[in-house]
């Protein structure tokens, strides 16, 4: 590896980033920073820009305004892309293939041949606790084992860089906890998590945690920190009282539109 030139920066930085769909803004001046090693949570409600920070991040469509450089690399470019791996929102296995088979694809689109191949594909088939169906075809499994073959599908070329949009929603307690334990093992590696989620339990387990709303990053902060800087116990809580601070906040433009409560 090369990257020594880059190894002290950040493998993460967005910069006063906008994203807009038409009237839509998505991304509303976000700037953060992720460090190497860490997991760092993207939590908010339904649109409020998770996929699309995550979408940026991996250079699939540009930023309205702002910049954001992956790995020493200004986004979107083509040459970071072997060294991410990315798990979607929407499963983007091919139904018909079997397990081994989607993961023999995604390995060699990314560049893994031969007996490193088949290597990965033994060690991904472990980790997920699906060695014993690899030759299924998708659409034979259950919802939970299908999300299973997708994280490996986004692991299976040891990617240093791993972005996990809900990874975990439909999979049962115990595998969830599973899933958390081995991304802590990545972290120890050096390996950094981007992982969006709506589970408050999952959030706590992140080392940071950016809050987004309405587009807006609201706080980005250690689970810890964010509960002390509320003064709330929870971080149900916690969110809430973020969110009425950029409310009040909001107000006390000078707007003379801003809505206020009689
Ligand atoms: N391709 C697109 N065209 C138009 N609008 C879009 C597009 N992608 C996202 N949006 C809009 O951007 C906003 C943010 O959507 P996004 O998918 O990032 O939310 P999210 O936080 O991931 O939500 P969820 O928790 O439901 O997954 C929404 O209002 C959504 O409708
Ligand atoms: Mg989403």
């Amino acid at each position: 590896m090369s990257s020594s030139a880059h190894s002290d920066v950040a493998p993460i930085v967005v910069s006063d980033v906008v994203k807009r769909f038409d009237k839509v803004t998505a991304l509303d001046h976000v700037s953060l920073s992720v460090l190497r090693g860490e997991t760092f949570g993207l939590i908010g409600p339904n649109g409020s820009g998770k996929t699309t920070l995550i979408r940026m991040l991996l250079g699939l469509g540009r930023p309205t305004s702002g910049n954001i450089s992956v790995l020493g690399r200004k986004m979107p470019s083509r040459q970071v892309a072997s060294r991410i791996g990315y798990m979607t929102q929407s499963s983007a296995l091919y139904n018909e293939l079997s397990i081994r088979e989607n993961l023999a694809f995604f390995g060699t689109l990314y560049g893994l041949r031969g007996r490193r191949l088949k290597e990965r594909i033994a060690a991904t088939l472990s980790l997920v606790e699906l060695a014993a169906r690899a030759d299924s075809p998708i659409q034979t499994l259950s919802g939970g084992m299908r999300q299973r073959v997708s994280l490996g599908c986004a692991l299976i070329h040891e990617p240093e860089l791993i972005f996990l949009d809900e990874p975990t929603v439909g999979i049962d307690p115990e595998l969830r906890l599973a899933f958390w334990e081995y991304f802590a093992q990545l972290n120890q590696r050096g390996v950094t998590l981007v992982v969006s989620t709506h589970h408050l339990d999952e959030a706590a387990r992140c080392n940071r945690l950016g809050l987004l709303r309405f587009g807006r990053l609201l706080a980005a902060d250690s689970p810890d920190a964010l509960r002390a800087r509320s003064g709330q116990q929870d971080f149900e809580q916690a969110f809430l009282y973020f969110a009425q601070q950029a409310e009040t906040a909001e107000a006390g433009e000078p707007t003379p539109a801003a809505e206020k409560e009689a």
